[in-house]
């Protein structure tokens, strides 16, 4: 993975203070030491879905479902899979009967997927669900040990397995709740685990990554008041969902009030995919407000040498320069066109150039972003990692939920 800055920052006692405070987080944060984990546990697991099973539905919603779907999207249209990943994530009726008029629940194992194991989303529609198909033996539930949800898994005969300590939800992709539905999908989580680790150790072995990360996540807190839109611009279908996982990521960590203050500090995340979105949010990047710094992301390899024919169409002779050109080829250069564009308007931006559609460099992508967020969340003196704006409404609806007559 290559990451190119197209700006310029010097201070270097800021990004050393932030690497030391991240350095320490590791003894109490446990997504940092996801990478290294052994895996053996989980494989030996996914041998005991039959192979009759064709599809795995994930019901789950945020944390527990956005970085699985992000990884299984990315990866499915370039490797014959296993088994068909779905994701029950929404109340929406019309969602849940969709999803479920797709699935054979003969074939069908579910994995319950909740941190906290008291979320209202999954359990209401887990609760649908359990009324159509009530054998235990078609669950799997990911919790935290001690959860009701634990409880009541152990109480059905169901199997359990957990969450490892102080990982938080939009953290834990590369945990159980992101691995076990990988792996049962035939998606090969050890390369995905390479993949951030080969990150890792470059961004705390003082490698290559270490100073872009820290020079990406100082630009970012100094300048969170100018720039405080931070859009993804990936030129690729495939990275659409990695897209919303960001969003929450980053949302949902660096939208908080700081330590000691009585601030309230923010960076809004936005997901774009090129070239799609040349035709529409490109014109409010170019023209609009000053506010948004861009990160581009592209595919050099795509391993898909589809060709624009040569053809020439009559009175469309103009566009005969496409003839020949590869597809792969063109949407690079839509993206270096654009590149070049919002640099001629002075537009803070990097580039994140990616090999090719593999674990390995998801892994290393996702991790990257982690460590980013973690990064910008220390230097805009926030903790990254609660989400206490969204309990309130959580309350809200709660005591709705029991004043309800029916
Ligand atoms: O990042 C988070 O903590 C949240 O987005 C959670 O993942 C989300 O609310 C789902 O929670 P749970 O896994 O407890 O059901």
């Amino acid at each position: 993975m290559k990451n190119k800055l197209y700006f310029k920052l010097k201070n270097k006692k800021v990004q050393e203070e932030a690497f030391i405070a991240i350095k320490k987080e590791q003894k109490t944060i446990g997504y940092y030491a996801l990478p290294e984990q052994d895996i053996s546990s989980i494989l030996t697991y996914s041998e005991t879905i039959p192979d009759t099973i064709e599809n795995i539905a994930v019901i789950g919603i945020g944390g527990s479902s956005l970085g699985a779907k992000a990884i299984y999207e990315f990866i499915k249209p370039t490797k014959k899979l296993k088994r068909k990943l779905y994701f029950f994530e929404s109340t929406d009726p019309l969602n849940i009967t969709t999803l479920l008029s797709k699935l054979n629940l003969k074939k069908t194992h579910f994995l319950v997927i909740s941190k906290s194991g008291t979320t209202i989303e999954t359990f209401s529609i887990y609760k649908y669900i359990y009324s159509l198909q009530n054998n235990p033996k078609v669950y799997t539930f990911i919790t935290d040990p001690g959860s009701p949800l634990e409880k009541y898994a152990q109480e059905i005969g169901a199997t359990v397995l957990y969450l490892p300590k102080n990982v938080g939800g939009r953290f834990s992709v590369l945990s159980t709740v992101g691995l076990v539905p990988l792996a049962l999908s035939g998606i090969n989580i050890q390369a995905l685990l390479d993949g951030a680790n080969k990150l890792k150790k470059s961004f705390f072995g003082a490698g290559y990554m270490k100073d872009t990360l820290l020079k990406k996540a100082v630009f970012y807190a100094r300048h969170h008041m100018q720039y405080n839109i931070n859009c993804i611009f990936a030129y690729s279908e495939t990275l659409k969902y990695f897209c919303e996982w960001y969003v929450q990521l980053w949302g949902e960590s660096l939208g908080k009030r700081q330590h000691h203050s009585a601030f309230h500090v923010g960076l809004t995340p936005i997901g774009l995919i090129g070239p799609k979105d040349q035709h529409s949010f490109l014109q409010l990047i170019m023209e609009g407000t000053r506010n948004k710094s861009v990160t581009f992301i592209k595919i050099e390899d795509f391993q898909d040498e589809i060709v624009i024919p040569d053809i020439s169409l009559p009175h469309l002779e103009s566009l005969d320069s496409l003839n020949t050109l590869p597809f792969s080829k063109l949407i690079n250069m839509q993206c270096e066109s654009v590149i070049e564009a919002l640099l001629e308007e002075d537009i803070p931006l990097d580039s994140i150039t990616i090999s090719q559609v593999n674990e390995s460099n998801m892994g290393a992508l996702m991790y990257y972003y982690e460590l980013l967020t973690s990064l910008v969340g220390e230097l805009i003196d926030i903790n990254t990692y609660d989400q206490p704006g969204v309990e309130t409404g959580k309350h809200i609806l709660k005591k709705k939920l029991t004043s309800l007559s029916r």
